[in-house]
């Protein structure tokens, strides 16, 4: 018998398995498929101050590997999520959500996370500084230490429950940027948000998507954030949720023993809608295999 149980911030989950933002809705669209109360918890989709509609199409290239997306925050505002989408959410999922919020300024961040720090389902709440589809807001908040770290003291003002900010790979030191949300407060670290990549068309010779770049996940990009969390790791002592690339129940138990506490699965809920469940599903006999009984003792366990 295997115990799976993790803690991120007081905030226990049965299993550390948890859809990406962007990659689930907002969770009532899979529960037709499967009882996501299986689910560690979820991250719903990046919500805004404002509804969008979010950028032109082409918003997505396929990749070796992986894919590229542009959607840009399509979301109903974060009023609309309070009044529709929490509620429906509510009747299939009865554990703490996570609560992903962006924003194209520092006031409209900490206004969104006010709100949202107040709805019961609330567990957590996932501060994106790393959406790299929109112009003036998203990732140019989480590329300077400096500004990662404005966005998490006004945000930690205004709220009482967890928050963890969600950190880009685009950059030459993540580390500073961790370490700056860590000080200013953050009581978390998500990591890692896409990789920007671009494809050209050869038969029109332009590029595939409208927006010309966008983020790149999938596979191929597992080795950058088992790096990255390893190195992140090292120099806060705030949990971190690892994400970038997970497909098997391997590679929740590799980002683990670099430095992850939870670990989020994001574009393979795109190509298998079952993905998160059978990750869950798999767990017990990968952790057998590699004599782990108690999942939180492996955590960090690389740098041992
Ligand atoms: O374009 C998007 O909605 C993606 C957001 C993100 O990667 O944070």
């Amino acid at each position: 018998m295997v115990n799976t149980q993790v803690e991120l911030s007081g905030v226990t989950l049965s299993n550390p398995i948890i859809p990406a933002s962007g990659t689930f809705g907002f969770g009532y669209e899979f529960a037709e498929l499967y009882d996501i109360n299986m689910l560690g918890s979820f991250s719903f989709k990046g919500t805004t101050k404002e509804p969008r509609f979010g950028n032109p199409t082409p918003r997505i290239a396929e990749c070796t590997a992986g894919m590229i997306n542009s959607v840009g925050l399509q979301n109903p505002g974060v009023e609309k999520v309070i009044s529709e989408e929490l509620p429906k959410l509510s009747k299939c999922f009865h554990k703490p959500v996570i609560a992903n919020i962006s924003g194209f300024s520092v006031e409209e961040y900490a206004y969104c996370c006010e709100l949202i720090d107040k709805e019961e389902q609330v567990g957590i709440i996932e501060v994106n500084v790393s959406c790299p589809n929109v112009h003036n807001g998203g990732m140019s908040f989480g590329t300077s230490p400096e500004a990662a770290a404005e966005v998490t003291r006004a945000v930690k003002k205004v709220t009482t429950k967890p928050v963890y900010i969600k950190l880009s790979p685009n950059v030459t030191d993540i580390v500073s940027i961790a370490k700056a949300c860590e000080e200013a407060g953050a009581d978390g670290i998500s990591m890692i948000n896409t990789l920007m990549g671009m494809r050209i068309d050869l038969k029109t010779k332009r590029p595939v998507i409208a927006n010309k770049m966008g983020g790149f996940s999938g596979s191929a990009i597992f080795p950058v954030a088992v790096r990255m969390v390893y190195q992140v790791y090292d120099a806060v002592k705030i949990p971190i949720i690892g994400m970038g690339g997970v497909t098997t129940a391997e590679d929740v138990i590799e980002l683990m023993l670099a430095g992850a506490t939870a670990v989020q699965v994001g574009a393979a809920n795109l190509v298998n809608p079952f993905a998160c469940k059978d990750i869950i599903e798999d767990l017990p006999r990968v952790m057998e295999k590699y004599q782990i009984t108690n999942l939180k003792d492996i955590i960090g366990g690389a740098h041992k």
